[in-house]
């Protein structure tokens, strides 16, 4: 127990507690992928159906691709080289060393002003919008710029500019009805940008993302031991792998849709996810 091993129960507790105070802001070092398991999308016709995407030389341009997900999403895109042109549309230009990164674009804009920028946003089919700050960061006014406003201005300017497919990275307990901040105004955004009427628009809520974060700092390494010791099922109700919810947004991707909104929640991010390639001889 606590006792046995040094610690009082009194600093245990109070562990615990920062822990889960700081779990929403958290990038937590997850589980590697899971292996393949048996879903919808699990039926061989994955490779097949990136392959048909490839072949239509799309476009697509990424909000947030210097962040935990977002570099993810990126680095995902070019490795299985879904798209003929990729866009990033930041605030800074991000240096990358890789050869695989070269021929990808750039757009550097300010997204205060973003009006004047809106050719950064012509011409691309699809787009990721993987941005956001924290409460924590940006204080409550520079959250609800960052998440709602550039959001909301990213996506009017993109369905002004021609994109067809928007993605939203939201979060799981969205609800513009909700009491707290953050769970309202993702809720808000979700909703406005459907107004903006893309042929086809998916919002994922993921719950807490787990990131395979290489150098860790202590209240993410207590916070991940905690969500170890849980049950795997607690575990994957409250918490997602980053890699699980890029491999999802991009299975989904691929997937053709005659729907106009799709909305994946944690348990369908993780099912489309942890679909594999059955790509065997
Ligand atoms: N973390 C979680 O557990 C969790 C759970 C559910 C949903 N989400 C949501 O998922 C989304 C992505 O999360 P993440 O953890 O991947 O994000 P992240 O690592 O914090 O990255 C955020 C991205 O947004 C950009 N950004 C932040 N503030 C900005 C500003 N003032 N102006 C312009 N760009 C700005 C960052 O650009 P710079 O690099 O230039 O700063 C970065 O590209 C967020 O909307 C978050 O709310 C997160
Ligand atoms: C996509 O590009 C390839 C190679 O440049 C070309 O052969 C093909 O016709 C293009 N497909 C479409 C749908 O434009």
């Amino acid at each position: 127990m606590w006792q046995g091993s040094g610690l009082g129960a009194g600093t245990a507790v109070l562990l615990l507690l920062s822990v889960a105070l700081l779990l929403p802001h958290l990038h937590l070092e997850g589980p590697e992928e899971e292996p393949p398991g048996s879903s919808m999308a699990d039926t061989g016709t994955l490779p097949k159906l990136r392959e048909d995407f490839r072949m239509q030389n799309k476009s697509v341009f990424i909000l947030g691709a210097s962040g935990e997900t977002g570099q993810v999403l990126l680095r995902e895109i070019l490795k299985e080289n879904l798209f003929s042109k990729v866009t990033l549309i930041g605030r800074r230009k991000i240096e990358f060393e890789e050869e695989a990164y070269k021929h990808v674009n750039q757009e550097v804009v300010d997204f205060e002003k973003l009006d004047e920028y809106s050719s950064a946003f012509q011409g691309h089919d699809v787009g990721f919008c993987c941005l956001g700050t924290t409460r924590s960061k940006a204080g409550a006014d520079g959250f609800v710029r960052v998440d709602r406003d550039y959001v909301l201005k990213s996506a009017e300017l993109a369905k002004a500019g021609g994109c067809k497919h928007f993605n939203l990275l939201s979060s799981k307990g969205a609800d513009k009805a909700s009491s707290f901040l953050y769970l309202q105004v993702k809720g808000e955004v979700e909703a406005k940008v459907e107004e903006f009427n893309f042929d086809r628009y998916t919002i994922f809520r993921p719950a807490v993302l787990l990131c395979n974060r290489k150098e860790s700092r202590p209240a993410e390494w207590l916070a991940r031991k905690f969500f170890s010791s849980l049950p795997t099922s607690w575990s994957k109700d409250h918490s997602v792998p980053i890699t699980t919810v890029v491999r999802a947004m991009l299975n989904n991707l691929v997937m053709p849709s005659d729907k106009k909104m799709e909305l994946l929640d944690n348990q369908a991010i993780h099912n489309l996810g942890k679909a594999e390639d059955v790509d065997k001889p």
